[in-house]
């Protein structure tokens, strides 16, 4: 009997122990401030920052920092200087808003070619392409949301991925939106970096001593307007949580999984916010696989969130991607967010795919 008993409880053990999903919780509503919401990313992760940030303004309203990143919708957008290259499967640039038949853009243009980009046209997508912004959901929020926003944008001398001034462009973006350009956009552009998000730790291009700048800290100073002193890194608040209870199942073209959302993202919940209110930064990026982590400067960021209570929540792609249903998606199917338009027309729009699940899951932390 006692052995039945002792079988039985290993056996539990055993199964217990493989299920993958111990330890990944579910999401639930947190006590969050709304109006001190924030995004932050550097490089496709800093397109997003600023994509999600401009479509979700009304959930996202406190700002963004936008590191190294291109203007909203510029990647399918063709302007009057563009150069043209015939449509095939490996252009990276699937869609184009204004290009004829069978051409196509430059991949990247807005990042190697910021000459070509005409900024003045760009609030007009923002501002048009929704019916009515309370009335057509899952488009772009209202960006009147965007007047009081505060950005922080960061644009390395030495970035070969997003060639001096393309940040400015975002910059500039930003100027026709919000209502007092130079005191809530604080543009950087003398720092001598390569293609990063510098934290204290960072070298400049082509040098091997940390060169001191703080770009998390400069980057939340900035964006909520006050002092703040980095804390510490608790490994204990950090948390795994499911990110395919968020995911659209039917129809099944529509359907969330087979484009590269990871079914895992990761957050951190500093103690203070389980009894008192708290702001939150969203850092939406790839996230090293299955159990997905905070490194590099996501642990800065951290630090600066632990001692000025802010929730960092990272919903993670790098998961399942589909390549027979997306043929042209060379950068979504080796783990990128959707900034090129490579999964759908609407990519930028909050019924995009990666968009969309995203949303669902600050929804789910701001309202409940
Ligand atoms: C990079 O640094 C090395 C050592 O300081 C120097 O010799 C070299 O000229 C530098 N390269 C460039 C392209 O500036
Ligand atoms: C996604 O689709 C793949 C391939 O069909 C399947 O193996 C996987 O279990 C699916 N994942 C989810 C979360 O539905
Ligand atoms: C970066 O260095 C400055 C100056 O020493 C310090 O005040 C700040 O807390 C550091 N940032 C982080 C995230 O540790």
């Amino acid at each position: 009997m006692l052995s039945v008993v002792i079988l039985a409880a290993f056996f539990f053990v055993a199964t217990f122990a493989q299920d993958p999903n111990v330890g990944v919780i579910s999401l639930s509503k947190l006590n969050i401030l709304p109006e001190d919401v924030m995004t932050a990313g550097c490089s496709h992760a800093g397109d997003f920052a600023h994509q999600f940030h401009v479509a979700y303004s009304e959930l996202v309203n406190r700002g963004s920092c936008v590191f190294s990143g291109q203007p909203y919708h510029c990647a399918v957008t063709k302007f009057t200087r563009d150069e043209l290259v015939t449509q095939t499967d490996e252009s990276s640039v699937p869609r184009c808003d204004g290009c004829p038949p069978g051409k196509t853009l430059i991949y990247d243009h807005c990042k190697n070619h910021p000459q070509f980009v005409d900024v003045g046209a760009l609030p007009d997508y923002i501002r048009r392409s929704c019916d009515d912004h309370n009335q057509q959901t899952d488009c772009i929020d209202d960006p009147s949301n965007l007047f009081d926003a505060r950005i922080f944008a960061f644009q390395p001398t030495e970035d070969r991925c997003y060639i001096p001034p393309a940040v400015a462009n975002v910059e500039a973006l930003y100027g026709q939106l919000v209502r007092s350009p130079g005191k809530q956009i604080k543009y950087v552009e003398e720092f001598p970096f390569a293609h990063t998000l510098p934290t204290n730790d960072t070298a400049f291009w082509n040098d091997t001593e940390p060169a001191g700048y703080d770009g998390p800290g400069e980057c939340l100073r900035h964006v909520f307007d006050e002092d703040m002193f980095a804390g510490k890194f608790h490994p204990r608040n950090v948390h795994i949580f499911d990110q395919t209870e968020f995911f659209v199942t039917s129809p099944p073209d529509l359907a969330s999984n087979g484009t590269g959302l990871n079914t895992r993202g990761t957050i951190y919940i500093p103690s203070d916010c389980e009894t008192e209110r708290c702001r939150m930064l969203i850092i939406a990026s790839g996230c090293g696989g299955p159990f997905p982590t905070f490194g590099g400067a996501d642990i800065d960021f951290i630090k600066y969130a632990d001692g000025n209570r802010i929730v960092v929540v990272k919903p993670c792609v790098g998961g399942y991607f589909d390549a027979e249903r997306f043929p042209n998606a060379a950068e979504v199917s080796r783990g990128l967010l959707d900034v090129y338009g490579q999964l759908s027309d609407d990519y930028a729009w909050q019924s995009g795919f990666h968009m969309k699940v995203f949303g669902r899951i600050i929804k789910r932390l701001v309202h409940g």
